[in-house]
């Protein structure tokens, strides 16, 4: 691949800092390089606490068990509604079903490709009790317009930040305006650690019940009792990361910004050149980041013209026989994957008009974080305008 969707993420000092994990010939999980992310994380962020897991999907998996978990202040109760956009990730959704929650399916819009907040307050009932905010690829929703909801519901808000650190609603970090906050650090999100995770909140209570849930259900690391080791206060899961990831993660961290604004400026060079170019004839289109939003991006988004649709596979496959990856926009509407059925997820036969429009005329191509060269500036230009020439 010429422009693959991702290139080797790490660096050298990346993979140093993972190797001296091992060299120190202790066990490698969860240690204190773990806490030492987790503390800069909760900062950077501006929330209190940071609880690192081994990765998104176990962070999303966290914040709904939490919801239900006894020691939750007014838990959910089973069936309770989750408000979800139809354009999710597998793992942003199956956490609700999992903890005994009923998803509500919400269409997306257009411009931002994350929530409509419309069709949002027409699905309200009294049964809803949370909102999964997924935001898609470093961009969100109206913020403003969303905690406005929360709160006159008193309603949970639970952020997927998987593919959005870093990104900022009026100077606020996504990830940080809800309940929990979720993060990926898979490969080709904004950090990358291999595999890893980390789930925000600012609760101590919340923090308490994420903490033991992450690791077997016991109060190891809370210092809240003076008995052994092997003292269990709640249920559990094993999701704990290891130190080795905690290290790579922790070490990438420190270039978090320099990447953002790489990526930034890749998006503006690729996205001008495209413009200024003589072949340029509105054949695609590019995702704006909603108002009051500073992005991190994730991918470069884009849509091809409504008259190309019956070209859509034909373009992908030449893109890609040009060696420039690409990829749909995070699963298109999850309603139309083969899953839908067997779970009846849409048990209200709606249709999500926006999530299926993305999916028809939507996909991405990598936005990498170092600095692109001008030949790849040249290889995009070139063939991603190609679409009315097939
Ligand atoms: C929106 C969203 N949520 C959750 C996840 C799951 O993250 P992970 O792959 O670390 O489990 C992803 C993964 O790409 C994602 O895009």
């Amino acid at each position: 691949m010429k422009y693959p969707l991702v290139g080797f993420p790490f660096s050298e000092s990346d993979m140093l800092s993972g190797r001296k994990v091992l060299s120190t010939k202790k066990i490698i999980t969860m240690s204190k390089i773990t806490k030492d992310f987790e503390k800069k994380f909760a900062k950077y962020l501006g929330v209190k606490y940071a609880l690192m897991v081994n990765s998104g999907s176990s962070a999303n998996l966290l914040a709904f068990f939490a919801l239900i978990n006894p020691k939750f202040k007014k838990r959910l109760k089973p069936n309770s509604e989750c408000i979800i956009p139809a354009i999710c990730w597998s793992t942003s959704l199956w956490p609700i079903i999992q903890a005994g929650l009923k998803p509500r399916f919400v269409d997306v819009d257009l411009k931002t490709f994350n929530i409509d907040l419309d069709d949002l307050k027409k699905k309200l009932t009294n049964k809803t009790k949370a909102i999964l905010a997924v935001h898609v690829l470093g961009n969100s929703t109206n913020m403003n317009e969303l905690k406005k909801i929360i709160k006159k519901r008193k309603l949970v808000l639970i952020e997927d930040t998987c593919e959005s650190l870093g990104s900022k609603y009026a100077n606020k970090k996504l990830g940080s305006f809800g309940r929990f906050g979720t993060f990926s650090f898979f490969v080709s999100h904004q950090i990358s650690a291999g595999e890893g995770g980390m789930i925000v909140c600012n609760d101590y209570e919340d923090y308490k019940i994420i903490h033991s849930l992450r690791a077997h259900g016991w109060d190891r690391g809370l210092n809240i009792s003076k008995k052994n080791n092997f003292n269990f206060i709640n249920s559990g899961f094993n999701l704990r990361p290891t130190d080795i990831t905690a290290a790579i993660g922790l070490n990438q961290f420190k270039r978090l910004n320099k990447m953002i604004n790489n990526r930034s400026t890749n998006r503006r060079k690729i996205i001008e050149s495209i413009k200024n170019s003589k072949n340029w004839r509105n054949q695609i289109e590019f995702l704006d980041p909603t108002k009051k939003v500073t992005p991190s991006w994730f991918g470069l988004p884009i849509l091809i013209h409504k008259k190309f649709l019956n070209r859509k596979q034909r373009f992908l496959n030449y893109l890609n026989n040009q060696g420039i990856e690409t990829r749909p926009i995070i699963s298109g509407n999850f309603l139309n994957q083969p899953v839908s059925k067997l779970y009846n997820l849409n048990k209200y036969k709606e249709k999500f008009k926006n999530a299926d429009e993305i999916e028809k005329r939507g996909f991405f191509i990598g936005l990498h974080p170092n600095k692109i060269d001008q030949n790849s500036v040249k290889l995009l230009t070139k063939n991603l305008l190609m679409i009315d020439k097939l």
